[in-house]
């Protein structure tokens, strides 16, 4: 079958359109027939070197796919050959087929085009498992979300909203915080021109959930930003990985830190997550209160080009590739 795979480390070009064999299909996977890829920054990551693969996982990249069942491990009757599914990988979705565990997968919410529903698994598992099931954000607290017109971003501030949070969002533009805007995002901070901490304070306790993905440089202001009791939750390192931490403050507000990574989770581990999705994201995305927000569709030849306008930033919302 063919796949993009990395050649060799280095920019949006290493990406390939090569011949790789048939996943191998274990008595609890699931074969899938990729209608539809998501881009994510941690592919960005693999290609140029700085995020490998986890073991046992297909080198190429590709954490989330949509598509139809092609077959089944004999063990598998939770799916029928022919049904619309969804799925998060630990690798491997940047290609015509892909074998997951039966557990990863999710039907194909019936308010989703088969090839946006791509855009929906990662995002939505990393949001859910962060902001809900380990910071247990609540109905009238505040969630602060950075890179809020991000693929992320999109997702967590429809989430919060459904969920009866209010929303602070950062982005770097206009454009990208009315996007936040029609998506329920109720503060705007445009992160260029208005300090977030300030902001924050002046609207009220500060944020009782921050969903971060600048990572050091962002550390000491996002403390300061917390209300009491309060989680920040980092999921990536935009800005940078090095970061100075008074832990006066973070004491003074008994706040808590946590740091934490989905595609290296074990599949019983992933699986919980998505079986919690089922049962309480899929249902607002049937009562269209969440949909996925696709900025582009690109063909899965054209990565390199995905992957370019992934890192121009100029996107709102999630890229994905088509088959
Ligand atoms: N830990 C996990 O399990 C996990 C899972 C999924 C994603 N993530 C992470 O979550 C973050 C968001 O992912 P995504 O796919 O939603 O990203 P995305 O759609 O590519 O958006 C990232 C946005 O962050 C903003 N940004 C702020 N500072 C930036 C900087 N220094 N460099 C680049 N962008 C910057 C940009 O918007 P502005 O123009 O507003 O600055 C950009 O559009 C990434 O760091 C990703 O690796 C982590």
């Amino acid at each position: 079958m063919k796949a993009v795979v990395i050649s060799s480390f280095g920019g949006p070009e290493v990406l390939e359109l090569s011949e790789v064999p048939e996943p191998p299909v274990g008595p609890r996977d699931v074969l899938i027939e990729v209608a539809a890829a998501g881009v994510n920054r941690a592919d960005v990551s693999q290609r140029e070197g700085n995020y490998p693969a986890p073991k046992g996982a297909p080198e190429w990249p590709g954490l989330e796919v949509s598509g139809t069942v092609a077959a089944l491990g004999h063990e598998v009757s939770e799916f029928a050959v022919g049904d619309e599914v969804c799925a998060l990988l630990s690798g491997g979705g940047y290609a015509e087929r892909v074998s997951v565990p039966v557990e990863q997968v999710l039907p194909v919410p019936s308010t989703v085009s088969l090839v946006d529903a791509a855009g929906l698994v990662e995002v939505a598992a990393t949001v859910w498992s962060n902001v809900f099931l380990l910071a247990d954000l609540r109905a009238g607290e505040t969630l602060l979300v950075h890179g809020g017109s991000s693929g992320i971003g999109t997702m967590a501030i429809q989430l919060a909203r459904a969920r009866g949070a209010r929303v602070a969002v950062t982005a770097g533009s206009a454009a990208k915080l009315d996007a936040c805007r029609k998506l329920g995002a109720e503060i705007l901070i445009n992160y260029k021109t208005e300090d977030f901490v300030g902001r924050l304070k002046a609207e009220g306790p500060g944020a009782h959930v921050i969903l971060d993905s600048i990572g050091g440089s962002y550390l000491e202001r996002n403390v300061r930003a917390l209300a009491m009791d309060g989680h920040l939750l980092n999921i990536g390192n935009l800005g940078g990985t090095p970061g100075l931490l008074n832990f006066g403050p973070l004491m003074m507000k008994r706040g808590t830190i946590h740091a934490t990574s989905l595609r290296a989770r074990s599949a019983a581990a992933k699986g919980a997550i998505v079986s919690s999705l089922r049962e309480n994201v899929w249902p607002l995305i049937e009562s269209r209160e969440v949909k996925p927000v696709i900025f582009a569709r690109i063909p899965l030849a054209e990565a390199a080009e995905a992957h370019r306008l992934l890192e121009s930033s100029s996107h709102i919302g999630k890229v994905v590739l088509t088959t």
